[in-house]
């Protein structure tokens, strides 16, 4: 079997590895002509993927699939992923959508043999196998076994749908996760006016087996990162449901009221220097897609504080990536945990032990 992968990003390098664990022959494309010299350059260890990038492509693929972006805002604009399917749907007996589509998006931008696969497993989890596979499909046209076998293994529960269930399912689950999260932050914020200790809190929340251990209770600076604020907002544009826009305005002030706190704690922001430990959106990668963190850290240089940036994964000017533990040795005001990627663990106790923290921070980077 031969599959061909259309967009080499994250979702791309996921699939071209599902289909390379399946045992299949696999080709790609990308447009951007760097990306296409080197496909996968993007920190994730892709090692011993083996994915040709032809000069020329073929027309008999036994699955196309396409992994190109859809934007991240609201509009539910899938141009960039018509157009892919548009230009490459001819060459494979199957086309497979992983990109990101909106309720009634493939029933309104597709034809022929389409199969609905979006992407569910978060950046940083891409090589793992996931509990479950969304697979949407048009029931007329059901797809062979061997062209979706690849998408789950024996681990995996698929659940097969029309499109638009599948559609509906896959920003289900971030609206979810984007209101679990946007809750933990209210009670944290509750419990600080009670003066209560919030992480108390979040162990019973875990311990109650109707909410769960890996339910997304800590508190932290709120959701980020390239799918959870796009599918949410999708669905605040289309229902008239209230929730959904309370869900996002919150998640907007929460930022402004850990700024509060900071600048309490601190008697004051302005010329205060502080250390922003993390800037990715969520640890363990190099992702600052609307990164909370990089919110943070703009709206404390905002009120007149100097701001000293670390993060181990994420590269950019004025960024530093040395060591943690030679931050442990400089002298702040304060130390912000925003992103606590395991690297910051050692450290952190360091600095517990000696009492030169004055903040800290949990899974999602609350002060
Ligand atoms: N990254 C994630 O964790 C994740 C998770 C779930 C869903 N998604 C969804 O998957 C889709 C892809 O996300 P990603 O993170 O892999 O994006 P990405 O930006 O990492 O990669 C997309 C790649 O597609 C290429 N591309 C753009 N237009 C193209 C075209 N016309 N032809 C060929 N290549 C083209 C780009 O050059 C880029 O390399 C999006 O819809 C996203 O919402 C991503």
């Amino acid at each position: 079997m031969k599959a061909l992968v259309i967009g080499l990003g994250q979702v791309g390098a996921a699939t071209a590895w599902l289909y390379q664990k399946a045992g299949w022959e696999v080709e790609g494309y990308d447009i951007d002509p760097d990306v296409q010299k080197k496909p996968w350059p993007k920190g994730d260890d892709w090692g011993g993927l083996d994915v040709y990038v032809p000069e020329k492509l073929d027309k008999n693929y036994d699955a196309v699939a396409i992994c190109v972006p859809t934007p991240v805002d609201e509009t539910h604009n899938v141009e960039i992923v018509r157009d892919a399917f548009k230009a490459h749907a001819h060459r494979g007996k199957w086309v497979i959508i992983r990109s990101t589509m909106p309720v009634l998006g493939c029933q309104e931008t597709f034809n022929g043999n389409v199969v609905y696969i979006p992407e569910i497993r978060p950046v940083g989890y891409m090589k793992t196998v996931w509990p479950l596979t969304l697979i949407g499909i048009n029931p007329y046209d059901r797809p062979p076994h061997e062209v979706i076998s690849p998408y789950f293994s024996v681990s995996t529960v698929p659940i097969i749908r029309d499109y638009n269930t599948i559609e509906f399912a896959k920003l289900a689950i971030n609206v979810y996760l984007a209101c679990s999260i946007t809750i933990a932050n209210s009670l944290d914020e509750c419990a600080v006016s009670y003066g209560v200790d919030y992480s108390d809190i979040e162990k019973v929340l875990r311990a109650d087996p109707r909410i769960g251990k890996g339910a997304f209770v800590q508190a932290g600076l709120g959701f980020g990162g390239s799918c959870l604020p796009k599918d949410l907002e999708g669905f605040a544009h289309d229902t008239d449901n209230p929730l959904f826009d309370l869900l996002l305005s919150t998640n907007e002030s929460h930022l402004d009221n850990v700024i509060k706190r900071i600048e309490l704690a601190l008697g004051g922001l302005r010329g205060k220097h502080l250390c922003v430990l993390g800037l990715a959106f969520k640890p363990g990668c190099d992702c600052i897609v609307d990164s909370r963190a990089m919110a943070l850290s703009e709206g404390l240089v905002g009120r007149g504080a100097y701001v000293f940036e670390h993060d181990p994964y994420v590269k950019g000017s004025g960024i530093s990536n040395a060591r943690p533990e030679e931050l442990a040795e400089l002298d702040f005001d304060m130390y912000i945990l925003a992103t606590p990627h395991k690297e910051y663990f050692e450290m952190w106790a360091d600095l517990e032990e000696g009492r030169k923290f004055s903040a800290w921070s949990n899974q999602w980077g609350c002060v």
